[in-house]
């Protein structure tokens, strides 16, 4: 095996025959082979494809060997292994004290949060909750530029990727870490709560209960970013049940739910919240005016 093409090729084989699990960027094992071995040999992921007939040294076939290794053996995710993970099609470093970044929040910025917030202002003050890399804070900061964003986590290492992150993207002057357990620390100089007039959260949203089942390269991430108890449900209800008095009147709040939107509905079946479109994935994020947080499960009648 000689080239580019040559290891691409042996990778997919290798990932086929070990079952490599795919949901962490690539939706094939090509895609998932040219990025673990473009990104071995550090070059470009969109590096064209003449130069795939270029012949590798002995030391990079030798690498190459022990990420692939690594990749079908051990199931670690590519972007563990080289420590990079795209969102928004931007770059981030991560390593396995974060998430590897793949929110559909992504759309919703992307898509402006489908004209949700169109009747007012953009929002100046913006709070996200579990920020994990600072994927979401960051591209939230780039996409409302006159923006404050508040990134927290309850979990230093994470704290300490997201700082390398927003250093990275020379937002330090707009994007503030705070170590936080949900909103316990978030307060001002005088002791206050702070407010905003945006939140979002991906929190940890995944039934205990449903571990086992997970394929082996969810197990590389941080449990405490995966699982919350109550069937996954454990967080986004603390997180509900204080936002109204975190929000700034005409203010929002977004969560992600994923798959634990079913526990979500079948528990709380008449909350007030908006399933965002996210066609043609399916809804996962719920968002609620503050008006609506004051009943937000529906129970008032
Ligand atoms: C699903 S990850 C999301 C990471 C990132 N926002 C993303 O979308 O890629 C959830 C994050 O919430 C953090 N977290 C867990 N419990 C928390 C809590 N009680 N308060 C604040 N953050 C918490 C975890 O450390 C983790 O970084």
């Amino acid at each position: 095996m000689e080239t580019i093409l040559d290891w691409i090729r042996w990778a997919v084989s290798r990932m086929d025959e070990h079952d490599v699990f795919l949901g962490h960027g690539t939706q094939n094992y090509l895609d998932e082979a040219a990025w673990l071995v473009l990104g071995g040999l550090r070059l470009p992921p969109d590096l064209d494809r003449s130069w795939w007939d270029a012949r590798l040294a002995a030391s990079e076939k030798g690498e190459l060997v022990e990420l692939i290794r690594r990749r079908c053996l051990d199931h670690t995710p590519t972007a563990y292994l080289l420590q990079r993970a795209w969102f928004m099609g931007q770059p981030f470093y991560v390593d396995e004290r974060v998430l590897i970044p793949r929110s559909p929040f992504g759309d919703l910025i992307r898509g402006d949060f489908h004209r949700v917030l169109d009747k007012q202002e953009p929002p100046r003050e913006i709070l996200d909750i579990g920020t994990g890399s600072g994927c979401i804070a960051i591209a939230l900061a780039e996409h409302f530029p006159d923006s404050h964003v508040v990134a927290s986590d309850i979990d230093f290492g994470a704290l300490s990727v997201a700082a390398h992150n927003i250093d990275a993207y020379q937002l330090n002057d707009r994007v503030e870490l705070v170590q936080s357990d949900i909103f316990d620390q978030l307060l001002d100089a005088e002791g206050q709560p702070l407010r905003f007039d945006l939140i979002v959260s991906n929190p940890p949203y995944v039934d205990p209960d449903e571990a086992e089942d997970l394929p082996d390269e969810y197990h590389h991430e941080p449990a405490a970013a995966l699982f919350a108890d109550d069937r996954g449900l454990a967080l986004v209800e603390r997180l509900l049940d204080q936002a109204a008095e975190r929000l700034n009147p005409g203010g929002w709040v977004f969560v992600e739910m994923g798959n634990g939107r079913h526990w979500f509905d079948q528990r709380w079946p008449n909350h007030r919240g908006l399933w965002v479109d996210l066609s043609p994935a399916p809804s996962s994020i719920v968002g609620f005016p503050r008006e609506q947080l004051a009943d937000w499960r529906g129970e008032a009648g």
